[in-house]
């Protein structure tokens, strides 16, 4: 009898260490889930931004970080009820830093690809976009009318762009720099023969160049790319997310997203 009763003890134990972890297991989980409740009870959200990325993100004079999508993020924040912390991050350092917790999330025109879809959650696309290339406004590279027609060309890049994945995955003479603006730069100073740089920004920071240089440079036609751009987020922010994108339809459907476009086209001429 008495081992009996000893057993059923231990069973009993059992039953409820078990269901103890459990249950905390449970909570635990549902606690770090909650990415929505967890930004909200610290007040504030912290987004990594390359800056480099006109009229999407870039520095002001004064050193501000501001752009569409900067403009656009507050709106969205405002509206849950939270604070912005903007931090000026190296594009291709930006994916693991949100992997790993130590931002909330991406605002740097991340265009939407399969691969980075098994690393991070999208929120949904407010816009799109697509890669184009820029090359000198005289020499060889001026005939090229499509991908093909660059090999043997040197190619800058973005490093970590879908503009680096998509040249090295073309074979291409790949230079690959850490900001957009020393991609433009390696073009201007002959060190490539191609920039490749998505088309809305290219054509802003191409405009911008030849405003300030007598030697010009100029975008060809063809986009090589039709892409979406959202904002990124690590797996497991799915209240966030959901949060995000209820924000991004009313801003679509009250044309705040519109009227943000239209501030920043003005606006390109202070850049
Ligand atoms: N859309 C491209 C991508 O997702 C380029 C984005 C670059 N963004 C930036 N802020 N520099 O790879």
């Amino acid at each position: 009898m008495g081992c009996q009763m000893s057993v059923f003890n231990r069973f009993a134990i059992v039953v409820l260490a078990v269901s103890m972890a459990c249950f905390s297991l449970f909570s635990c989980s549902r606690k770090s889930n909650d990415s929505l409740a967890a930004i909200k009870s610290k007040g504030e959200i912290t987004i990594a931004t390359s800056p480099d990325f006109p009229p999407f993100e870039f520095i002001e004079k004064d050193g501000n970080i501001t752009g569409i999508e900067i403009e656009l993020f507050k709106r969205i924040a405002a509206d849950i009820g939270v604070k912005v912390k903007v931090e000026s991050v190296d594009f291709d350092a930006i994916i693991p830093s949100v992997v790993s917790g130590k931002y909330d999330l991406g605002v740097s025109g991340f265009s939407i690809t399969e691969e980075r879809k098994r690393n991070v959650l999208f929120c949904n696309p407010y816009t799109r976009t697509g890669i184009a290339l820029v090359v000198r406004d005289s020499g060889k590279a001026l005939s090229i009318k499509s991908a093909s027609q660059l090999k043997g060309m040197k190619v800058s890049v973005q490093s970590g762009t879908t503009s680096d994945t998509f040249c090295n995955e073309n074979g291409l003479d790949v230079n690959a720099y850490q900001s957009n603006t020393e991609a433009e730069l390696a073009l201007a100073s002959g060190k490539v023969d191609v920039w490749a740089i998505d088309n809305v920004t290219g054509k802003r920071m191409v405009d911008a160049y030849n405003r300030d240089h007598s030697s010009k440079l100029r975008m060809l036609d063809d986009l090589l790319s039709y892409e979406e751009y959202a904002f990124i987020a690590a797996k497991g922010s799915d209240t966030l997310v959901n949060a995000i994108n209820a924000r991004l339809d009313k801003f679509r459907s009250d044309g705040t997203i519109d009227r943000l476009f239209e501030e920043f086209s003005e606006h390109s001429s202070a850049q």
